[in-house]
Protein backbone atom coordinates (compact mmCIF):
# COMPACT_ATOMS: atom_id res chain seq x y z
CA UNK A 1 0.00 0.00 0.00
CA UNK A 2 1.05 3.40 -0.87
CA UNK A 3 2.31 5.72 1.74
CA UNK A 4 0.75 8.85 1.24
CA UNK A 5 -1.51 10.13 -2.19
CA UNK A 6 -0.55 13.37 -4.45
CA UNK A 7 -3.04 15.92 -3.32
CA UNK A 8 -3.45 16.10 -7.53
CA UNK A 9 -3.40 13.27 -9.75
CA UNK A 10 -1.14 11.37 -10.95
CA UNK A 11 -1.15 11.17 -14.69
CA UNK A 12 0.09 15.02 -15.10
CA UNK A 13 2.38 14.65 -18.76
CA UNK A 14 -0.31 16.83 -20.43
CA UNK A 15 -0.24 19.55 -17.57
CA UNK A 16 3.42 20.17 -18.06
CA UNK A 17 2.56 20.62 -21.19
CA UNK A 18 -0.22 22.98 -20.78
CA UNK A 19 1.86 24.64 -17.95
CA UNK A 20 4.77 25.39 -19.97
CA UNK A 21 2.71 27.15 -22.55
CA UNK A 22 1.05 29.17 -19.95
CA UNK A 23 2.42 32.71 -19.66
CA UNK A 24 1.00 33.55 -16.01
CA UNK A 25 4.73 34.17 -14.79
CA UNK A 26 7.32 35.11 -17.24
CA UNK A 27 6.29 38.65 -16.51
CA UNK A 28 7.70 40.13 -12.83
CA UNK A 29 4.94 40.71 -10.24
CA UNK A 30 6.45 43.97 -9.58
CA UNK A 31 4.09 46.68 -9.24
CA UNK A 32 1.09 44.05 -9.21
CA UNK A 33 -0.41 45.14 -5.51
CA UNK A 34 2.10 47.58 -5.22
CA UNK A 35 4.25 46.70 -1.79
CA UNK A 36 2.98 46.15 1.84
CA UNK A 37 2.04 49.51 3.41
CA UNK A 38 3.87 48.67 6.75
CA UNK A 39 0.99 49.65 8.82
CA UNK A 40 -1.56 48.58 10.59
CA UNK A 41 -2.00 44.51 8.87
CA UNK A 42 0.41 42.00 9.33
CA UNK A 43 0.23 40.31 6.24
CA UNK A 44 0.69 36.41 5.72
CA UNK A 45 3.11 34.78 3.14
CA UNK A 46 1.94 31.39 2.27
CA UNK A 47 3.97 28.56 1.02
CA UNK A 48 2.65 24.90 0.36
CA UNK A 49 0.51 22.76 -1.65
CA UNK A 50 -3.69 21.81 -2.25
CA UNK A 51 -4.39 22.03 1.78
CA UNK A 52 -3.54 25.84 1.48
CA UNK A 53 -3.95 26.22 -2.13
CA UNK A 54 -6.66 28.97 -2.94
CA UNK A 55 -6.58 29.11 -6.72
CA UNK A 56 -3.03 29.24 -7.83
CA UNK A 57 -3.30 25.72 -9.42
CA UNK A 58 -5.08 27.27 -12.45
CA UNK A 59 -8.31 25.64 -14.42
CA UNK A 60 -6.22 23.34 -16.58
CA UNK A 61 -9.28 20.95 -17.27
CA UNK A 62 -11.73 19.15 -14.88
CA UNK A 63 -9.53 15.82 -15.14
CA UNK A 64 -6.10 17.66 -13.93
CA UNK A 65 -8.02 20.45 -11.48
CA UNK A 66 -10.78 19.28 -10.06
CA UNK A 67 -10.88 21.90 -7.60
CA UNK A 68 -12.18 24.38 -10.42
CA UNK A 69 -15.28 22.44 -10.87
CA UNK A 70 -18.61 21.72 -8.91
CA UNK A 71 -18.63 20.50 -6.22
CA UNK A 72 -15.33 21.97 -5.24
CA UNK A 73 -16.81 25.08 -3.38
CA UNK A 74 -20.49 24.25 -2.95
CA UNK A 75 -20.29 25.46 0.64
CA UNK A 76 -18.14 28.33 -0.14
CA UNK A 77 -18.07 30.48 -1.80
CA UNK A 78 -20.87 28.30 -3.52
CA UNK A 79 -19.14 28.00 -6.91
CA UNK A 80 -15.57 26.45 -7.41
CA UNK A 81 -12.44 28.69 -6.38
CA UNK A 82 -9.77 26.79 -7.00
CA UNK A 83 -9.66 25.53 -3.46
CA UNK A 84 -9.41 21.60 -2.56
CA UNK A 85 -12.74 21.13 -0.27
CA UNK A 86 -16.22 22.21 -0.16
CA UNK A 87 -15.61 25.84 1.27
CA UNK A 88 -12.88 27.79 2.81
CA UNK A 89 -9.40 25.66 3.51
CA UNK A 90 -6.04 25.92 5.79
CA UNK A 91 -5.13 29.51 4.72
CA UNK A 92 -8.19 30.87 5.21
CA UNK A 93 -8.07 29.73 8.67
CA UNK A 94 -4.65 31.16 9.26
CA UNK A 95 -5.51 34.60 7.90
CA UNK A 96 -8.27 34.42 10.33
CA UNK A 97 -6.47 33.54 12.57
CA UNK A 98 -3.13 36.19 12.32
CA UNK A 99 -6.38 38.63 12.13
CA UNK A 100 -6.19 39.55 8.52
CA UNK A 101 -8.61 39.07 5.47
CA UNK A 102 -7.67 35.35 2.92
CA UNK A 103 -4.32 36.92 1.29
CA UNK A 104 -5.04 36.83 -2.35
CA UNK A 105 -3.52 34.11 -4.93
CA UNK A 106 -0.38 34.61 -6.44
CA UNK A 107 -1.85 33.60 -9.68
CA UNK A 108 -5.12 36.05 -9.35
CA UNK A 109 -3.17 39.08 -8.36
CA UNK A 110 -4.37 40.96 -11.10
CA UNK A 111 -7.97 40.78 -9.93
CA UNK A 112 -7.20 42.70 -7.09
CA UNK A 113 -6.82 46.14 -6.44
CA UNK A 114 -3.82 48.33 -4.68
CA UNK A 115 -2.50 47.49 -1.93
CA UNK A 116 -3.10 44.02 -2.10
CA UNK A 117 0.29 42.55 -0.89
CA UNK A 118 -0.38 44.36 3.05
CA UNK A 119 -1.92 41.34 3.28
CA UNK A 120 0.29 39.08 1.82
CA UNK A 121 0.14 36.56 -0.51
CA UNK A 122 -0.58 32.75 -1.36
CA UNK A 123 1.77 31.24 -3.21
CA UNK A 124 0.50 27.19 -2.14
CA UNK A 125 0.06 25.48 -5.26
CA UNK A 126 -1.70 21.76 -5.18
CA UNK A 127 0.28 19.06 -5.64
CA UNK A 128 3.79 20.46 -4.50
CA UNK A 129 6.34 19.48 -2.19
CA UNK A 130 10.14 20.42 -0.85
CA UNK A 131 11.23 18.50 -3.54
CA UNK A 132 10.33 18.46 -7.66
CA UNK A 133 7.06 16.13 -7.23
CA UNK A 134 7.55 15.35 -10.63
CA UNK A 135 5.18 16.98 -11.99
CA UNK A 136 5.19 20.52 -12.71
CA UNK A 137 3.80 22.28 -9.83
CA UNK A 138 6.83 25.09 -7.98
CA UNK A 139 8.58 23.00 -5.29
CA UNK A 140 8.93 25.20 -1.69
CA UNK A 141 12.09 26.63 -3.06
CA UNK A 142 10.66 28.11 -6.58
CA UNK A 143 7.38 29.92 -4.75
CA UNK A 144 10.00 31.52 -2.16
CA UNK A 145 12.12 32.57 -5.09
CA UNK A 146 8.86 33.83 -6.73
CA UNK A 147 7.74 36.08 -3.42
CA UNK A 148 11.48 37.57 -3.67
CA UNK A 149 10.49 38.61 -6.84
CA UNK A 150 7.31 40.08 -5.92
CA UNK A 151 8.67 41.57 -3.01
CA UNK A 152 11.66 43.21 -5.24
CA UNK A 153 12.02 46.99 -4.38
CA UNK A 154 9.52 46.67 -0.79
CA UNK A 155 11.45 47.76 2.39
CA UNK A 156 11.28 44.60 4.80
CA UNK A 157 7.87 43.72 6.52
CA UNK A 158 7.34 42.60 9.70
CA UNK A 159 5.18 39.68 8.30
CA UNK A 160 4.15 36.32 9.06
CA UNK A 161 5.20 33.18 7.02
CA UNK A 162 3.64 29.69 6.45
CA UNK A 163 4.83 26.89 5.24
CA UNK A 164 2.17 23.49 4.76
CA UNK A 165 3.95 20.53 3.17
CA UNK A 166 1.22 17.69 3.41
CA UNK A 167 3.18 14.72 2.05
CA UNK A 168 3.29 15.00 -1.52
CA UNK A 169 6.87 14.58 -1.18
CA UNK A 170 6.15 11.02 -0.65
CA UNK A 171 3.07 10.00 -3.00
CA UNK A 172 5.75 11.13 -5.30
CA UNK A 173 8.59 8.62 -4.45
CA UNK A 174 6.18 6.12 -3.69
CA UNK A 175 4.83 6.33 -7.27
CA UNK A 176 8.46 6.21 -8.71
CA UNK A 177 8.90 3.16 -6.29
CA UNK A 178 6.14 0.77 -7.24
CA UNK A 179 4.09 1.61 -4.48
CA UNK A 180 6.24 0.46 -1.58
CA UNK A 181 5.76 2.84 1.80
CA UNK A 182 9.69 1.64 2.52
CA UNK A 183 10.40 4.05 -0.05
CA UNK A 184 8.74 7.10 1.80
CA UNK A 185 9.93 6.15 4.95
CA UNK A 186 13.24 6.57 3.76
CA UNK A 187 13.06 9.00 2.11
CA UNK A 188 12.14 11.75 5.31
CA UNK A 189 15.67 12.99 5.75
CA UNK A 190 15.83 14.16 2.45
CA UNK A 191 12.52 15.69 2.49
CA UNK A 192 13.91 17.36 6.45
CA UNK A 193 17.24 18.39 4.81
CA UNK A 194 15.16 20.59 1.94
CA UNK A 195 12.69 21.56 4.11
CA UNK A 196 15.25 22.94 6.81
CA UNK A 197 17.03 24.64 4.20
CA UNK A 198 14.07 26.56 3.34
CA UNK A 199 12.72 27.64 6.50
CA UNK A 200 16.69 28.90 7.40
CA UNK A 201 16.52 30.54 4.13
CA UNK A 202 13.01 32.14 5.07
CA UNK A 203 14.62 33.59 8.32
CA UNK A 204 18.26 33.78 7.68
CA UNK A 205 17.81 35.54 3.86
CA UNK A 206 14.26 36.70 3.86
CA UNK A 207 14.30 38.23 7.30
CA UNK A 208 10.78 36.66 8.06
CA UNK A 209 10.16 37.34 11.66
CA UNK A 210 8.06 34.59 12.52
CA UNK A 211 7.31 31.61 10.56
CA UNK A 212 4.41 28.61 11.06
CA UNK A 213 5.11 25.00 10.22
CA UNK A 214 2.42 22.81 9.69
CA UNK A 215 3.11 19.12 10.81
CA UNK A 216 1.78 16.00 8.79
CA UNK A 217 -1.53 14.78 9.45
CA UNK A 218 -2.21 10.98 10.25
CA UNK A 219 -2.51 10.30 6.54
CA UNK A 220 -4.00 6.97 6.89
CA UNK A 221 -7.05 8.10 7.92
CA UNK A 222 -7.44 9.93 4.44
CA UNK A 223 -10.25 8.52 2.38
CA UNK A 224 -7.84 7.10 0.11
CA UNK A 225 -6.65 4.70 2.65
CA UNK A 226 -9.73 4.16 4.81
CA UNK A 227 -11.55 3.40 1.20
CA UNK A 228 -9.69 -0.12 0.89
CA UNK A 229 -10.63 -0.83 4.72
CA UNK A 230 -14.58 -0.15 4.00
CA UNK A 231 -13.93 3.37 5.72
CA UNK A 232 -13.55 1.31 9.23
CA UNK A 233 -10.16 2.09 10.11
CA UNK A 234 -6.97 4.10 9.32
CA UNK A 235 -3.78 2.39 7.50
CA UNK A 236 -1.21 1.81 10.33
CA UNK A 237 1.96 2.29 8.06
CA UNK A 238 1.33 5.64 6.32
CA UNK A 239 0.25 7.04 9.97
CA UNK A 240 3.68 5.60 11.65
CA UNK A 241 4.93 7.79 8.25
CA UNK A 242 3.85 10.91 9.08
CA UNK A 243 4.97 10.09 12.85
CA UNK A 244 8.04 9.90 11.95
CA UNK A 245 7.96 12.77 9.84
CA UNK A 246 6.40 15.14 12.86
CA UNK A 247 9.04 13.82 15.19
CA UNK A 248 12.42 14.76 12.64
CA UNK A 249 10.51 17.94 11.92
CA UNK A 250 10.33 18.67 15.40
CA UNK A 251 13.91 18.35 15.99
CA UNK A 252 14.66 20.18 12.70
CA UNK A 253 12.70 23.05 14.52
CA UNK A 254 14.55 22.93 17.81
CA UNK A 255 17.87 22.44 16.17
CA UNK A 256 16.70 25.78 14.23
CA UNK A 257 15.43 27.52 16.86
CA UNK A 258 15.65 26.15 20.27
CA UNK A 259 13.77 28.81 21.93
CA UNK A 260 10.99 28.65 19.44
CA UNK A 261 10.75 32.13 18.71
CA UNK A 262 11.07 32.69 15.24
CA UNK A 263 9.28 28.94 14.58
CA UNK A 264 6.16 27.76 15.43
CA UNK A 265 5.34 23.63 14.55
CA UNK A 266 1.63 24.07 13.88
CA UNK A 267 -0.06 21.01 15.64
CA UNK A 268 -2.41 20.05 12.85
CA UNK A 269 -1.49 15.95 13.43
CA UNK A 270 -3.79 16.09 16.83
CA UNK A 271 -7.03 17.83 15.96
CA UNK A 272 -7.55 15.79 12.65
CA UNK A 273 -7.50 12.67 15.02
CA UNK A 274 -10.13 14.57 17.79
CA UNK A 275 -12.18 12.37 18.52
CA UNK A 276 -14.97 14.50 18.16
CA UNK A 277 -17.42 12.58 16.98
CA UNK A 278 -19.95 14.67 17.87
CA UNK A 279 -19.27 17.29 15.70
CA UNK A 280 -18.65 14.74 12.29
CA UNK A 281 -20.00 11.34 12.74
CA UNK A 282 -18.75 10.25 9.60
CA UNK A 283 -14.85 10.30 10.00
CA UNK A 284 -13.32 7.89 7.43
CA UNK A 285 -16.01 8.38 4.13
CA UNK A 286 -15.77 11.38 2.38
CA UNK A 287 -18.83 13.48 1.16
CA UNK A 288 -17.81 13.40 -2.08
CA UNK A 289 -17.22 9.94 -2.94
CA UNK A 290 -16.11 8.46 -6.27
CA UNK A 291 -18.24 5.19 -7.80
CA UNK A 292 -14.62 3.95 -8.93
CA UNK A 293 -11.40 3.82 -6.66
CA UNK A 294 -9.03 5.59 -8.77
CA UNK A 295 -11.87 8.09 -10.08
CA UNK A 296 -12.22 11.78 -8.63
CA UNK A 297 -15.22 14.16 -7.13
CA UNK A 298 -16.62 16.02 -9.67
CA UNK A 299 -15.63 12.67 -12.53
CA UNK A 300 -18.21 12.99 -15.00
CA UNK A 301 -18.38 10.37 -18.41
CA UNK A 302 -18.57 11.66 -21.67
CA UNK A 303 -22.26 12.29 -21.69
CA UNK A 304 -21.59 14.58 -18.60
CA UNK A 305 -22.98 11.72 -16.31
CA UNK A 306 -22.01 12.38 -12.39
CA UNK A 307 -19.32 10.00 -11.32
CA UNK A 308 -19.49 10.61 -7.90
CA UNK A 309 -22.41 11.44 -5.19
CA UNK A 310 -22.01 14.38 -3.10
CA UNK A 311 -23.22 13.95 0.47
CA UNK A 312 -26.31 16.21 2.17
CA UNK A 313 -24.05 17.36 5.20
CA UNK A 314 -20.55 18.24 4.40
CA UNK A 315 -20.60 19.69 7.91
CA UNK A 316 -20.73 16.34 9.41
CA UNK A 317 -17.86 14.78 6.98
CA UNK A 318 -14.33 15.32 8.39
CA UNK A 319 -12.90 14.76 4.70
CA UNK A 320 -14.47 16.46 1.59
CA UNK A 321 -12.50 13.44 -1.07
CA UNK A 322 -9.99 11.19 -1.18
CA UNK A 323 -7.35 13.75 0.96
CA UNK A 324 -8.77 16.87 1.26
CA UNK A 325 -11.18 17.91 4.46
CA UNK A 326 -14.46 19.78 4.18
CA UNK A 327 -14.81 23.76 5.43
CA UNK A 328 -15.90 22.17 8.65
CA UNK A 329 -13.26 20.34 9.67
CA UNK A 330 -10.91 22.92 8.64
CA UNK A 331 -12.81 24.63 11.09
CA UNK A 332 -12.67 22.65 13.74
CA UNK A 333 -8.77 22.14 13.27
CA UNK A 334 -8.41 25.85 13.42
CA UNK A 335 -9.93 26.13 16.50
CA UNK A 336 -7.50 24.14 18.18
CA UNK A 337 -4.54 25.75 16.48
CA UNK A 338 -5.67 29.25 16.80
CA UNK A 339 -4.76 29.83 20.16
CA UNK A 340 -0.77 28.73 19.54
CA UNK A 341 -0.73 31.53 16.57
CA UNK A 342 -2.33 34.05 18.84
CA UNK A 343 0.27 32.87 21.47
CA UNK A 344 3.36 32.85 19.52
CA UNK A 345 2.12 36.28 17.35
CA UNK A 346 2.05 37.95 21.07
CA UNK A 347 5.70 37.35 21.91
C1 LIG B 1 12.79 23.37 -7.10
O1 LIG B 1 12.45 23.78 -8.39
C2 LIG B 1 13.47 24.45 -9.07
C3 LIG B 1 12.88 24.97 -10.40
O2 LIG B 1 12.28 23.95 -11.09
C4 LIG B 1 14.64 23.52 -9.27
O3 LIG B 1 15.68 24.19 -9.93
C5 LIG B 1 15.12 23.05 -7.91
O4 LIG B 1 16.14 22.10 -8.06
C6 LIG B 1 13.97 22.45 -7.13
N1 LIG B 1 14.42 22.22 -5.77
C7 LIG B 1 14.42 21.03 -5.21
C8 LIG B 1 14.93 20.96 -3.82
O5 LIG B 1 14.03 20.03 -5.80
C1 LIG C 1 8.82 -1.73 -10.49
O1 LIG C 1 8.20 -2.89 -11.04
C2 LIG C 1 8.61 -3.19 -12.36
C3 LIG C 1 7.80 -4.34 -12.90
O2 LIG C 1 7.23 -5.10 -11.85
C4 LIG C 1 10.12 -3.46 -12.36
O3 LIG C 1 10.56 -3.73 -13.67
C5 LIG C 1 10.86 -2.25 -11.81
O4 LIG C 1 12.25 -2.54 -11.69
C6 LIG C 1 10.34 -1.89 -10.43
N1 LIG C 1 10.95 -0.63 -10.01
C7 LIG C 1 11.42 -0.43 -8.79
C8 LIG C 1 12.03 0.91 -8.54
O5 LIG C 1 11.36 -1.25 -7.90
C1 LIG D 1 -18.66 -2.36 4.52
O1 LIG D 1 -19.42 -1.76 5.56
C2 LIG D 1 -20.82 -1.75 5.35
C3 LIG D 1 -21.50 -1.02 6.49
O2 LIG D 1 -20.66 -0.17 7.17
C4 LIG D 1 -21.32 -3.16 5.24
O3 LIG D 1 -22.71 -3.14 4.94
C5 LIG D 1 -20.58 -3.88 4.12
O4 LIG D 1 -20.96 -5.23 4.08
C6 LIG D 1 -19.08 -3.81 4.33
N1 LIG D 1 -18.42 -4.38 3.19
C7 LIG D 1 -17.32 -5.14 3.31
C8 LIG D 1 -16.76 -5.63 2.03
O5 LIG D 1 -16.86 -5.43 4.38
C1 LIG E 1 9.42 24.68 21.73
O1 LIG E 1 8.26 24.04 21.17
C2 LIG E 1 8.23 22.65 21.34
C3 LIG E 1 6.96 22.11 20.68
O2 LIG E 1 6.90 22.42 19.38
C4 LIG E 1 8.27 22.29 22.79
O3 LIG E 1 8.32 20.87 22.93
C5 LIG E 1 9.48 22.90 23.45
O4 LIG E 1 9.45 22.65 24.83
C6 LIG E 1 9.52 24.39 23.22
N1 LIG E 1 10.75 24.93 23.75
C7 LIG E 1 10.79 26.01 24.52
C8 LIG E 1 12.15 26.47 24.96
O5 LIG E 1 9.78 26.61 24.87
Amino acid sequence: MAMVVLLLCSSCLVVEVAAAAAPDDSTAAAGNGGCPSGKGERPLWVFGDSYADTGNLGNLGRDLTHAWYYPYGLTFPRRPTGRFSDGRVLTDFLASAVGIPTPVAYKLRRRGGGGLLSRGMNFAVGGSGVLDTGYFQRNISSQIDLFQKTLRGCAPTAGVAAVVVSGNDYSAVVDKNNGTSEAAIAYIPTVMRGLREQLRRLRDDVGMGKVIVTNLHPMGCTPYFTRTLNYSGCDTVANAGADQHNAALRSVLHDLDPTNRTFLLLDLHTPFLNDNSERFPVRLRPCCETFKADGYCGQEDEGGKKLYTVCDDPERHFYWDDVHPTQAAWAAVADAFTPAIHDFLST
